[in-house]
């Protein structure tokens, strides 16, 4: 164990590999790869891993634009970016040579602890092994993992190329080696980084879910309307977003399956509580955004 944990604190990261390629994996892809790192994106279909290469794209052109203050654009900056960026539709092959990879799968326990045995099984014993969980404990996702050394959170935020947060989060069992190349990673990309304990949500999650949650429950209750919920607490908060359109962004299956997790592990806590409404939505396939339609439409 000490000679494996200090060849990795003296280990620099270079190959990264992302499973799971939707809303956070693409935008974790496009940092990493416009940070310098090679980028290995993984998923289980061809179509999901198209659409992703193709967003990251129009999102790196935007992010070129913006840097050029109006002047000329870098057009080098996308392309560069682009082309270290590789596919895959096999986790065990894509994560060989990987000195870092971040799950970013759906939010399901089973699934995730699943995609770990894999992955601990097919990567370099030194490798780190992180996921982007919004809701999970650590704790169990690691029940997988037998070096849980090398396992800790890394928390990204969507928009993840415009979002300057990283939450990194270790349990009690993450070597101070791979707590500290996480944060050196976070620092390499461009973000601060805050840390938390192993708890429900970290920091953000933890205030800003049960905060959406209770916008619905206010909208149900008919003491206000969702565009006046979403104006007051633009103009009356300081808000980028009101808390339907913020949903809409994150995607109501995530929400519902985060707080699905949290009713049934603290059936207690008055703060975690299904909502109807957003159930309701995520049946009918309004899942925000991603598909056109969720509190809001967008086609
Ligand atoms: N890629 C690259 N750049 C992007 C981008 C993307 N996907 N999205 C936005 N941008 C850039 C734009 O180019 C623009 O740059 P300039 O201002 O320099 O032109 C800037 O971001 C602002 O974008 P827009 O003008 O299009 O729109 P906006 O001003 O409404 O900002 C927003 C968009 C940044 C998303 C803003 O509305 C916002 O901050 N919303 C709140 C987002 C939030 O709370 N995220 C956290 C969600 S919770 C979470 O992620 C955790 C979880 O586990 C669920
Ligand atoms: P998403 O639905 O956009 O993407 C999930 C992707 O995982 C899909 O493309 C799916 O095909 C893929 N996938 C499913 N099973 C897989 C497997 N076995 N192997 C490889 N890929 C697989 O979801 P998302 O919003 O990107 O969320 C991903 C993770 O990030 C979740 O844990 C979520 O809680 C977390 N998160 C989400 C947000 C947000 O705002 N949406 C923010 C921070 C963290």
């Amino acid at each position: 164990k000490t000679m494996f944990t200090a060849k990795r604190s003296m280990q620099n990261i270079r190959n990264v590999a992302i499973v799971g390629s939707g809303l956070m994996g693409s935008g974790i892809a496009q940092i990493s790869a416009s940070s310098g790192f090679n980028v290995t994106l993984i998923d289980v279909k061809k179509e999901v891993l198209e659409r992703a290469m193709k967003s990251i794209n129009s999102s790196l052109k935007r992010v070129a634009k913006k840097q050029s203050g109006g002047g000329a654009v870098n057009s080098d900056f996308a392309s560069l970016s682009m082309a270290r960026i590789k596919t895959s539709e096999n986790v065990s092959s894509a994560v060989a040579d990987a000195d870092l990879i971040i799950e970013a799968a759906v939010e399901n326990i089973d699934l995730k602890k699943g995609l770990f045995a894999q992955i601990e099984q097919a990567s370099k014993p030194t490798a780190i092994l992180a996921t982007n969980t919004s809701s999970l404990r650590l704790e169990n996702i690691c029940k997988a993992i037998d070096d849980k050394t090398r396992f800790a959170g890394l928390h990204f935020f969507n928009p993840v190329p415009v979002m300057k947060l990283l939450e990194v989060v270790r349990t009690e069992e993450t070597s101070d080696e791979t707590y500290a190349t996480l944060i050196k990673f976070g620092k390499a990309i461009g973000k601060t980084t805050v840390s938390c304990k192993d708890s429900p949500g970290f920091i953000v999650n933890r205030l800003l879910i049960p905060y959406c949650f209770e916008a619905v429950r206010m909208y149900e209750r008919e003491d206000a309307s969702m565009t006046d919920i979403d104006s007051a607490m633009k103009l009356g908060a300081g808000y980028p977003m009101g808390p339907f359109e913020l949903m809409d962004y994150v995607g109501l299956d995530t929400l519902k399956f985060v707080m699905d997790g949290w009713v049934a592990e603290y059936p207690d806590n008055p703060l975690f509580a299904a909502s109807p409404l957003l159930d309701a939505l995520v049946s009918e396939g309004k899942l925000g955004r991603k598909t056109g339609e969720g509190f809001y439409s967008y086609k």
